[in-house]
């Protein structure tokens, strides 16, 4: 008999986790506990920007003309229990508020109300990344004759839907041989593509996806670490990326110099793998993380000071600062932890008069920073503007047309927080073209 998915925890994770499970051919119940993502969810609506999954989701969520059927959404875990064979909770685990420690609140409330429910033979499959050793303890809190597994997601945001359906890697910490049966099973269609599979034990599961975002968010901030030497000794750090990646020990990927890391993952993980470490008395091991963490929080600084000089040097008082980015990356409408929204903040507090516009990120932007002043495009945002920071790589901002913007500011410079955009484009067009970690011509 084909097994029964369920899916718990609906945001970026969950939703896509679910469409996907649906997609590779199971019959799949969603559970959220917040009513208004369920109606949504139900209606084939996503509460996010993530390119397809809307797309996803329709083909699939019972009720909608032409879909498969096979997704629906519930807020009861008794029916969640009593419907799956495989549980997978996808719950957040944000940053504690006034720590640095992982919030593990939500994994602790979905697994204390399913637990009750269970039924004998359940296998629930933890893939919130979660501080190391969490796993044990949350196996302890199952009934007998259930059991638990560990498998971190692997997904982007921006490139959800094709990560989770094409991964580079499927890691499943178990304890049983019959766990990892279960398990290939539901992974059969990524497994026969040729997707690697890693068994490992609980303990190394969870360290697999808190040592890959510390390895991404190291060469993120090596690269940057890299641009203020860059900036100090007249060097180009785009070149030197470029030249080290065609190392094929190096790689080109994750290697662009800018305002740094931000979102939903990265920051937190790094400092929730801190405090864990801590905990087990391994601090020393990861004290690189802390220098990692201050080379991107400076990055953002370093862009307030690059607009400050570009404004001639003194207060923002006055001056008109349009910023175009207020998303974390590109393809998402996620503003957690921006960095663009951040170095926007940032000079709104000193008194510049700023003016963001984002191509999804508007909605979230404006109930985090609702001080801001936000505009309908690109063009209307640097109507008037004495400089202009790029700070999120959007396509559309790479399609501008410099001659266009240039009609309508006070003072041609741009300033690239992502070294995205072409310098040659804008300078011909009669820019000062700036970006971090290269010389100013
Ligand atoms: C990350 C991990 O990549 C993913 O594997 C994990 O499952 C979740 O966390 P995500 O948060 O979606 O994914 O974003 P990612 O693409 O990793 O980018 C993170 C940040 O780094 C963004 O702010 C991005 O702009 C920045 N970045 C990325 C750089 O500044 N330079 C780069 O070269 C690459």
């Amino acid at each position: 008999m084909a097994l029964k998915i369920t899916v718990i925890g609906t945001g970026y994770l969950g939703a896509t986790h679910a469409a996907a499970m649906a997609e590779l051919g199971f019959e799949v119940l969603g559970l959220d506990v917040v009513p208004e993502k369920i109606e949504m969810l139900t209606r084939g609506e996503v509460p996010m920007y993530e390119p397809g999954l809307e797309d996803l989701l329709r083909k699939h969520v019972a009720g909608i003309e032409g879909s498969s059927g096979r997704l629906r959404f519930t807020m009861d875990f008794k029916e969640v229990a009593e419907f799956g064979d495989v549980h997978f909770v996808c719950v957040n685990t944000p940053q504690r508020h006034g720590e640095y420690a992982c919030d593990m609140s939500y994994v602790d409330s979905a697994f204390g109300s399913l637990a009750p429910h269970l039924e004998p033979g359940a296998l629930v499959v933890g893939k919130s990344t979660v501080p190391v050793g969490s796993a044990a303890r949350l196996a302890a809190l199952l009934p007998e004759g259930t059991e638990l597994a560990w498998n971190p997601e692997f997904l982007r945001e921006g490139f959800a839907v094709n990560d989770t359906l094409h991964p580079d890697r499927i890691v499943v910490g178990v304890g049983s041989e019959r766990a990892e049966k279960l398990l290939r099973d539901v992974y059969a269609t990524p497994l026969a593509e040729g997707t690697p599979l890693v068994v490992t034990d609980f303990p190394t599961a969870e360290l697999v996806k808190t040592a890959a975002n510390s390895f991404l968010a190291t060469k993120i901030s090596f690269i940057n670490a890299m641009a203020e030497v860059c900036e100090a000794a007249g060097g180009d750090v785009a070149k030197l990326a470029e030249a080290i990646g065609y190392d094929d020990r190096i790689g080109h990927k994750f290697l662009r110099a800018g305002i740094g890391f931000g979102g939903g993952c990265l920051p937190k993980d790094i400092r929730a793998f801190m405090a864990r470490a801590g905990e087990l008395g391994a601090d020393q091991a990861l004290t690189f993380l802390r220098e990692i963490d201050s080379v991107n929080m400076r990055r953002r600084g370093a862009m307030v000071e690059m607009a400050r000089e570009a404004l001639g040097g003194g207060a923002f008082l006055g001056k008109r600062v349009a910023v175009l980015g207020a998303t974390f990356k590109p393809d998402s409408d996620d503003v957690r932890d921006s960095p663009a929204l951040n170095v926007a903040g940032q000079i709104h507090l000193q008194g510049g008069q700023v003016t963001v516009y984002d191509p999804k990120g508007m909605a979230n932007a404006r109930r985090l920073f609702p001080t801001l002043g936000y505009a309908d495009s690109a063009l209307d945002a640097v109507r008037g503007a004495d400089v202009v920071l790029h700070l999120t790589e959007w396509r559309e901002f790479r399609e501008l047309d410099p001659a266009e913007l240039g009609a309508a500011v006070s003072e041609r410079v741009i300033l690239d927080g992502r070294n995205a955009l072409d310098p040659a484009l804008w300078r011909d067009a009669g820019w000062t073209y700036r970006a971090m970690g290269r010389p100013s011509a």
